[in-house]
């Protein structure tokens, strides 16, 4: 009898999860409040192939955006690196998070002053991490254009791309897939004097100026050690057939150390220096993008507000922090819910911290009293799971071995004006190793250090960022 029991649970098991995929409803309120997911989906074959998405309907402006170790990227070389390295990642990411800290932070104790001017002597200048950022676009640059594949960062501004001559006069490049721009054989280049106003505006955008000579001379740092220099310049940039711009100012980087693969970044952060700063004029300083929900995905990066979706809801509060250290969009999240309930979390947590957006930091940061009211409604929900260790900062990880698929509670942000925005199935864990997967987010150490809103939750999210208006939006199903 009750074996029999057992194999009709199972068999119901089997066609319920049949059934609902996508989501397990609430029955009282017919609202969904916990992803069923297949986990093999989660795991994508290191020989699956690249499924191109549509780029954002009714524009030409759009590029797609590729993870550089996905099948799609564009870069031969980095497609290989099947495997991820955990904790390289996440090392990466707590940098560019503790950069972000430091840059950020009003009341630095004597201790974080200490161990921030031992490391190295850039990061006094400036700078930021690029942390893991893992997603690409391909700009056409100079005359005849030349095809390269940018990391782009909401939290830079400037644009660059490493130029020959590499390795001349003691200069030195990292190893890059694609041929290096040289900027002798594009009739398009110009170098930007050092009596121009823009290199003297350069300090105040975090980047270092050296005018010994007379053209202008770049120094940008990053905190991991990283670091571009070289010829502030004009170029032509071509987006798209119909989307070419002349005269952009970026770095032809002679000298750069530490990235790895990619021929650059496309800065789209809020400075006057950036990507979306400097076309203002026919973009109107509105962009949107979408990240994939997973490597063999492509999302896209839009400029313009041509096809941007109906269903983005926008919150107001959107503003731009640019200051020498570095250049972030900021947002208030006002709430936090879990199964589409709301945690009691006191009012003055999330007002007490400044938060931003990023697309460069993958684990969200909360203040820590936020993550741990998170943690505790979490882990109720996930209570029939196994749990297990997993890698820093995460502290919440279960193991999923054996199981076809798991059901975990869905996951809403309340940003300011009321907007609420579910988050996607796959921007709810961080995935690693055999079948197990870490709650996603992470607790600041302090209340007032910035919480930053990370590329893994905004997975599949469509995400407007619309300048002018002074509003930020989202809207569910950007890209698969
Ligand atoms: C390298 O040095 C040579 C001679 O000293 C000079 O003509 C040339 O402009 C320098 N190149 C760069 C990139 O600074
Ligand atoms: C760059 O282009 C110039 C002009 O076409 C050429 O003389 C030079 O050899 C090129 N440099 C490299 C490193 O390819
Ligand atoms: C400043 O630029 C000159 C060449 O114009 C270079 O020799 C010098 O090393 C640069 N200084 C720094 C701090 O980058
Ligand atoms: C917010 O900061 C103020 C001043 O530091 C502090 O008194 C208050 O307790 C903080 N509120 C919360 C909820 O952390």
């Amino acid at each position: 009898m009750k074996n029999l029991l057992n194999i009709i649970t199972i068999i119901l098991c089997v066609l319920l999860s049949w059934e609902y995929t996508d989501g397990v409803e609430n029955r009282a309120s017919g609202e969904i409040s916990f992803h069923r997911i297949q986990i093999s989906s989660l795991f994508p074959s290191p020989s699956s192939s690249c499924v191109l998405s549509p780029r954002a309907s009714n524009t030409k402006s759009s590029l797609h955006v590729m993870h550089r170790h996905g099948p799609c990227s564009s870069l031969s070389s980095e497609k290989a690196t099947t495997s991820p390295d955990h904790d390289e990642i996440l090392r990466l990411d707590q940098a560019r998070v503790k950069s972000i800290h430091w840059k950020l932070s009003k009341k630095l104790t004597a201790r974080d002053r200490l161990s921030q001017s031992q490391s190295t002597v850039l990061q006094a200048r400036s700078g930021i991490t690029l942390g893991s950022g893992s997603y690409i676009v391909t700009v056409g640059i100079g005359t005849p254009k030349h095809d390269l594949s940018l990391l782009f960062d909401t939290g830079s501004d400037l644009t660059w791309t490493q130029c020959q001559p590499c390795g001349k006069n003691g200069t030195s490049c990292y190893p890059q897939e694609e041929p290096i721009f040289n900027s002798s054989s594009s009739s398009s280049y110009s170098n930007v004097p050092c009596s121009s106003p823009l290199c003297d505006s350069l300090p105040s955008q975090g980047v270092y100026r050296n005018c010994s000579g007379s053209n202008c001379f770049y120094v940008a740092g990053y905190v991991d050690g990283s670091s571009t220099s070289g010829f502030l310049a004009k170029e032509k940039f071509t987006l798209t057939n119909t989307d070419v711009f002349d005269k952009l100012n970026f770095g032809c980087g002679v000298n750069n150390q530490g990235f790895k693969g990619i021929a650059g970044l496309l800065g789209l952060g809020p400075g006057t220096l950036s990507f979306p700063s400097q076309t203002a004029m026919t973009y109107n300083n509105i962009f949107s993008y979408c990240l994939p929900s997973s490597k063999e995905y492509t999302g896209h990066l839009t400029f313009g507000s041509g096809g941007i979706s109906n269903s983005v809801k926008y919150t107001p509060s959107f503003t731009l922090l640019v200051n020498s250290g570095g250049s972030f969009y900021s947002l208030d999240i006002v709430g936090i819910s879990v199964a589409n309930k709301d945690l009691n979390i006191p009012l003055g947590v999330f007002s007490n911290a400044t938060a931003i957006i990023d697309s460069g930091t993958t684990i969200t940061r909360l203040p820590p009293v936020a993550y741990a009211a998170l943690r505790t409604a979490f882990k109720e929900k996930m209570s029939n799971y196994k749990t297990t260790l997993g890698p820093p900062p995460f502290d919440t990880c279960y193991d999923f071995t054996g199981l076809r698929t798991m059901s975990i509670p869905k996951i809403s942000f309340s940003f300011d004006g009321g907007t609420v925005v579910d988050l996607d199935s796959k921007g709810v864990m961080y995935m690693y190793g055999m079948s197990k997967g870490c709650l996603g987010f992470a607790g600041n150490t302090y209340n007032n250090n910035v919480a930053v809103f990370g590329s893994l939750q905004q997975k599949t999210l469509e995400v407007v960022y619309d300048v002018p208006s002074g509003r930020l939006g989202f809207a569910p199903n950007g890209c698969r």
